[in-house]
C-alpha cells in the first residue's frame, strides 16, 4: 500500500486533498500540519520522513503572506525555502516521491504571453524569492515534481474570494485592481490533478517526470474581472471598481502578467483542466 505524506494540510490544498482521498482507496494517507509535523525543524522532519517511510511526500506547508513576506523576509525563507531542503535532505537518493508547490509569483511579470517552465523567473518580492528558494530545494532531490500554482482559492480557508464576498456584503462599492493578469486555481481541481497524477504513476500508466510544471485553471482574467465574477455569482449588488496597482497600496510588488502555460502538465499527465469561471461557480455553490 503507497503510503502518501502530506504537510501543511491544514491549509488550502491541504484540506482539498483529504476531500479527494477520500476517493481513492488502497492508499495510507497521513496528513500533517505544523502542530505534527513542523517542516522547519530539521530533526523533527528528519525523524518523521524516517518512520513513516512515504513513498510520496506532497509539500502543501508554506508561508502566503505576499506583503507580510517584505517585512519578515527570513520567516518566508525559513518556511518556503530552508524547510524544504529539510525534506529533500531526507529523501536524497531514495525512491520516493516528492511533490512541492511553488507559485506564479516567482516570474516577473514582463511577458505578455503565458509562461512555459523554462521562461526566465526573476521574483519582484521576497514571497516569491522564497519560493524559489523552495524550487532549488526541491530540484537536489531527483524524484521531485514542482508545481507551479496561481491564485489559490478554496471553500476551506482564507482567500480572495472569500474576501470579496465578506466585502461586497458589507460595503456599497469596492476597488480592485484591474492591471495583474492571471489564472485563479481553485484547490480541489488542483488536488484531484495532484491525485491523478499520483495513481497513474502508481499504476503504471505514465512515468512521472521530475522537473517544473505549471498549474492553474483555464482562462484568464484580472483580479477585478475575477471580483465582478464573484459579486455576480453571489447575486450582490455591491459595484466592482477597476483601480490602477499604482493607486492601490501593497506592499510588495506583483507580477502585471502571470499566466502560465499549462501544456507540459497536460500533455504528460492527460489531465484536462477545467476554466476557472466554471470551478469557481463549483466552490460558491459549497460556500453558499
Ligand atoms: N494561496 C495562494 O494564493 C497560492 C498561490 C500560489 C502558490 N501557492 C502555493 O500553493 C501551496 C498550497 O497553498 P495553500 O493556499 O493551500 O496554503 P495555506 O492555506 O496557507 O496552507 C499552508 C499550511 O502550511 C502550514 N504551515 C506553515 N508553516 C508550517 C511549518 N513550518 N510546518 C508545517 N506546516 C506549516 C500553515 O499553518 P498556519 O496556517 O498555522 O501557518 C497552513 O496550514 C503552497 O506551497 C503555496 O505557497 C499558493
Amino acid at each position: 500500500m503507497a503510503i502518501i505524506l502530506i504537510t501543511g494540510a491544514k491549509g488550502q490544498l491541504g484540506n482539498e486533498l483529504k476531500v479527494v482521498s477520500k476517493n481513492y482507496y488502497g492508499y495510507d494517507f497521513i496528513f500533517t500540519d505544523i502542530d505534527s509535523l513542523d517542516i522547519t525543524s530539521q530533526e523533527q522532519t528528519s525523524e518523521f520522513i524516517k518512520k513513516s517511510k512515504p513513498d510520496w511526500i506532497i509539500n502543501c506547508a508554506a508561508y502566503n503572506l505576499v506583503d507580510k513576506a517584505e517585512s519578515e523576509p527570513d520567516k518566508a525563507l525559513l518556511i518556503n525555502g530552508t524547510a524544504v531542503k529539510n525534506i529533500t535532505e531526507v529523501i536524497r537518493g531514495s525512491e520516493c516521491r516528492f511533490i512541492h508547490l511553488s507559485s506564479d509569483y516567482v516570474y516577473d511579470g514582463k511577458s505578455n504571453v503565458p509562461y512555459n517552465e523554462g521562461d526566465p523567473v526573476n521574483p519582484l518580492s521576497a514571497y516569491g524569492r522564497s519560493k524559489l528558494a523552495g524550487e532549488k530545494y526541491a530540484l537536489l532531490h531527483q524524484g521531485s515534481m514542482i508545481i507551479r500554482t496561481s491564485w489559490l482559492y478554496s471553500s476551506f480557508g482564507n482567500n480572495f474570494v472569500k474576501t470579496i464576498l465578506r466585502l461586497a456584503a458589507e460595503k456599497e462599492s469596492l476597488k480592485v485592481v484591474f492591471d495583474q493578469t492571471g489564472t485563479p486555481t481553485y484547490a480541489a481541481d488542483l488536488a484531484e490533478a495532484i491525485m491523478n497524477i499520483i495513481s497513474g504513476v502508481i499504476r503504471n500508466q505514465m512515468a512521472m517526470n521530475s522537473g517544473i510544471y505549471n498549474y492553474s485553471n483555464e482562462g484568464v482574467c484580472t483580479w477585478y474581472d475575477f471580483a465582478c465574477e464573484i459579486t455576480k455569482e453571489a447575486g450582490l449588488t455591491c459595484q466592482v471598481l477597476p483601480v490602477p496597482t499604482k493607486d492601490y497600496k501593497q506592499t510588495a510588488q506583483r507580477p502585471a502578467y502571470s499566466v502560465m502555460d499549462k501544456s507540459k502538465i497536460k500533455e504528460n499527465y492527460w489531465l484536462s483542466i477545467p476554466h476557472w469561471r466554471t470551478s469557481l461557480i463549483k466552490c460558491m455553490k459549497l460556500l453558499k
